[in-house]
């Protein structure tokens, strides 16, 4: 790890206020219905972790291993599902939880993947929102932060495995 390469973008003040407002607006959105969050491993461990804690109520947790990148800084648009969900989502209001949409081709993918198993309700929740290199249009109902087009990591974000315990998100520079 080279932290000489990374220059922080949101800090971790801003990331829990963010967080906080999020699961305010996630929660007042359903009522007092439970949730089913599913969160798109791993990138998004821990917005999962820190967003389910600031939504509140009843929430069900699922994980869904999906791999999308090859060790490089752009997407292939290959995703690949590496853990399916633990139960069936039939009938539950769901929430995709995502570290970050950039070309949209993931959650697109993910949305098809999950709509034909008849949840009651479908949205998603990005931590980050990266739309400029949208190449599909894909519905956010959620977003934590709109970010320039720029490679991150840190709070779950990696490049090659790496950097993903930073506690903040920062621009990584080659
Ligand atoms: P998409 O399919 O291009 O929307 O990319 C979605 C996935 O690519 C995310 O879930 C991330 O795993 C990865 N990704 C996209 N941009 C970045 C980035 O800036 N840093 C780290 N991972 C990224």
């Amino acid at each position: 790890m080279d932290l000489s390469r990374v220059r922080v973008l949101i800090d971790e003040d801003a990331l829990r206020a963010r967080i906080q407002d999020l699961g305010a607006e996630i929660r007042a959105e359903y009522g007092d219905a439970p949730v089913t969050a599913i969160a798109v491993l791993k990138g998004s461990f821990m917005f999962m972790a820190d967003l389910v804690r600031a939504i509140g109520g009843e929430v069900r947790c699922e994980f869904l291993g999906v791999s999308s990148y090859h060790g490089g800084t752009r997407s292939t648009g290959v995703v690949r599902i590496t853990q399916d969900l633990k139960h069936p989502i039939e009938g539950q209001h769901c929430l995709i939880v995502e570290d970050i949409v950039d070309t949209g081709l993931t959650m697109d993918y993910l949305l098809r993947l999950l709509q034909v198993r008849k949840p009651r309700s479908l949205k998603i929740v990005t931590l980050l929102d990266k739309p400029t290199n949208r190449e599909v249009d894909v519905d956010v109902d959620f977003v934590g932060f709109t970010i320039p087009d720029e490679f991150v990591v840190g709070y779950g974000l990696d490049l090659g495995e790496v950097y993903r315990n930073l506690p903040y998100i920062a621009v990584y520079t080659p």
